[in-house]
C-alpha cells in the first residue's frame, strides 16, 4: 500500500453548479483510465475519487455531503493527501471504435479515457447526459478533443442536446452505425449502467462499466465494498458485461457506511 502524501494544491475551477475540478502538485503517470485515488482530509475523512487527469494529477468533485463539501472550500496553496492510483481501469479495445458515456459525475475518468482513446487514434464518440447544461462539467474541455473525439450530449430538460436520457443516444448512435459495432464504456448513476449493461447484452456489444460503492481502505482489505464476491476496489470499479451478469446487486443494492444494505432507486 502505498503511505498518503500531503501536497498543495495547484488550481480550481468550477466545472459546473456544485462541481470542480482540482489539481494537485503531484502526478500519477502510471494510472490507467478509471483507476482512482484516495483523497485525504486530515481531521475529517477519506474517500475515493476518480483520476480526470493523470498529470498533473486532477479529480473533479461534485458537492453532496460533508467531505465534498470541505473539499470544495479548500483553495490554491491548502494541502491535502492523497494515495493511488488503485483499483482496474477500463481496458481499451483498439480494434473497435468507442462509445464512452457518462452521466453527472461520471465525466472524470471518460475524460481521461477520451484522451487516452485520441493519442492512441481510437475512433471515439463520448456522449454525455445530465439534469440540464448547468449541471454538466467538463464540456469545453471534451469539445477541444473534436474533430477526432465526436461529441452528443443529452438533458433531462432539455437545455442542452437531445432532450431525454444519454442512453436514447447511444442506442440511436449504435442502431445507425454502419461499420464495426462499438464498444461502450461508461461511468455514471448506477440506473443508467443497468440500461447500458442490457443494451450490450441484447446488441451482443463489448462493455464495461465503472461501478461505485462505499469505500473505507480503497485497497481490498476491509471488505466494505463488497458485491456478491467481488470487491469493486480491487477488482474493480470497471467490470464488463460477463462480470455484471453475474452480480445480482447490481442496480439493486448498496451497502451504507455501517454495512446496512440500501436499495439503489
Ligand atoms: C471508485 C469511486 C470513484 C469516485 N469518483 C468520484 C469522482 O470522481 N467525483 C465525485 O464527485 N465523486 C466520486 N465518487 C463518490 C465520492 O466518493 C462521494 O461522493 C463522496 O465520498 C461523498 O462524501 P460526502 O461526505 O461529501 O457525502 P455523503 O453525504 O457522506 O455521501 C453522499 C453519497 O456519496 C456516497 N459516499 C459517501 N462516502 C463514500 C465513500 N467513502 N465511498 C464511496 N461512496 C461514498 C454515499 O454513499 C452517498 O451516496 C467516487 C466513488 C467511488 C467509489
Ligand atoms: S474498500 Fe476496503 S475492501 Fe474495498
Amino acid at each position: 500500500m502505498t503511505l498518503p502524501q500531503t501536497v498543495i494544491i495547484t488550481s480550481v475551477r468550477d466545472e459546473a453548479h456544485n462541481i470542480r475540478s482540482i489539481t494537485l502538485d503531484a502526478a500519477a503517470p502510471d494510472a490507467q483510465p478509471g483507476q482512482f485515488i484516495m483523497v485525504w482530509l486530515p481531521g475529517n475523512d477519506e474517500k475515493p475519487m476518480s483520476i480526470t487527469s493523470p498529470a498533473p494529477l486532477t479529480f473533479t468533485v461534485a458537492r453532496v455531503g460533508p467531505f465534498t463539501t470541505d473539499l470544495h472550500q479548500r483553495k490554491v496553496g491548502d494541502y491535502i493527501g492523497w494515495r493511488g492510483p488503485y483499483g482496474r481501469g477500463f481496458a481499451l479495445d483498439q480494434h473497435r471504435p468507442a462509445l464512452l458515456v457518462a452521466g453527472g459525475c461520471g465525466v472524470g475518468p471518460i475524460y481521461f479515457l477520451a484522451c487516452v482513446a485520441q493519442e492512441l487514434g481510437v475512433p471515439t464518440t463520448v456522449a454525455l447526459g445530465a439534469r440540464s447544461d448547468v449541471v454538466m462539467p467538463l464540456q469545453d474541455a471534451f469539445r477541444e478533443l473534436a474533430p477526432s473525439v465526436e461529441l452528443v450530449l443529452a438533458t433531462d430538460d432539455g437545455s442542452l442536446g437531445h432532450q431525454g436520457f444519454i442512453t436514447e443516444v447511444v442506442r440511436q448512435h449504435v442502431v445507425r452505425e454502419r461499420g464495426i459495432p462499438p464498444a461502450i464504456y461508461a461511468c455514471g448513476p448506477e440506473g443508467m449502467l443497468v440500461t447500458l449493461h442490457r443494451m450490450c447484452v441484447e446488441m451482443d456489444l463489448p462493455g464495461q462499466f465503472s461501478l461505485e460503492r462505499y469505500m473505507k481502505c480503497g485497497i481490498g482489505i476491509c471488505g466494505q465494498c463488497a458485491v456478491d464476491g467481488l470487491l469493486v476496489c480491487k477488482d474493480g470499479p470497471v467490470f464488463d458485461v460477463a462480470q455484471l451478469d453475474s452480480v445480482a446487486d447490481f442496480g439493486r443494492f448498496r451497502h451504507s457506511a455501517t454495512g446496512r444494505r440500501i436499495p439503489i432507486r
